[in-house]
């Protein structure tokens, strides 16, 4: 970075999480299209707001509205978006939250990349295993269907990759647990990694 030079902040990252009494991390949520990453990640973001802690929700599909919608889904533009996302799930970890995304993540590398953006424990990757043809019988938005018919290129899990987790911190399967399964799952690790407090 030339010319650049990095500014410290005098109020630090633990400094703003415990004025909060909360400790920052990052919940990653990634999975094919129609695994239940936005909704899991929605329903745990209301469990942890009702318990009082501030936390924040990165979605794909809102994000590519905005920050990424110069962005499309060749690999490129996927890494891209992904390394964005990463950063801006650091500044709001940096701002004491507890953070949320669920983008599809599809590369392995990628995640790593976001993974190494946070202090060791704090980067929660939650592998959203539903098999694709629960996904693909989902379908909520009709794109499976567009995907198959050749009228969307590169889907993944149709036309492109994902590239499967090897050792999420957390595995869900939305066509094996519900929702409240998944939730309770979730927020036992984070009583146990003493992230939140047990009550
Ligand atoms: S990622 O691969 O770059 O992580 P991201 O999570 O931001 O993807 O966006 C995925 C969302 O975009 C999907 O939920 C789906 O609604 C929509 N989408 C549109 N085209 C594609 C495509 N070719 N592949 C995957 N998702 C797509």
């Amino acid at each position: 970075m030339n010319n650049i030079v990095w500014h410290d902040h005098k109020i630090t990252r633990a400094e703003r999480s415990s004025n909060k009494n909360q400790k920052p991390c990052l919940l990653w949520f990634t999975g094919l299209s129609g695994s239940g990453k936005s909704t899991i990640a929605n329903a745990l973001d209301v469990a942890l707001h009702e318990r009082g802690y501030h936390t924040f929700l990165l979605d794909g599909d809102n994000v590519r509205h905005g920050l990424c919608n110069d962005l499309g889904f060749s690999d490129n533009d996927r890494v891209e978006n992904i390394r964005r996302v990463g950063e801006v799930c650091k500044l709001f970890a940096d701002a004491g939250l507890i953070v949320m995304s669920a983008f599809i993540s599809p590369f392995t590398s990628d995640r790593r990349m976001v993974r190494k953006l946070f202090p060791a424990g704090e980067f929660i990757e939650v592998f959203m295993d539903a098999p694709l043809e629960t996904c693909e019988s989902r379908d909520p938005k009709g794109l499976y269907k567009k995907a198959r018919a050749g009228e969307i290129k590169h889907f993944t899990g149709i036309d492109s990759p994902y590239e499967v987790p090897s050792h999420p911190e957390i595995r869900l399967d939305t066509s094996q647990n519900t929702v409240e399964e998944c939730i309770d799952s979730l927020i036992a690790y984070l009583i146990d990694r003493k992230l939140i407090a047990s009550k």
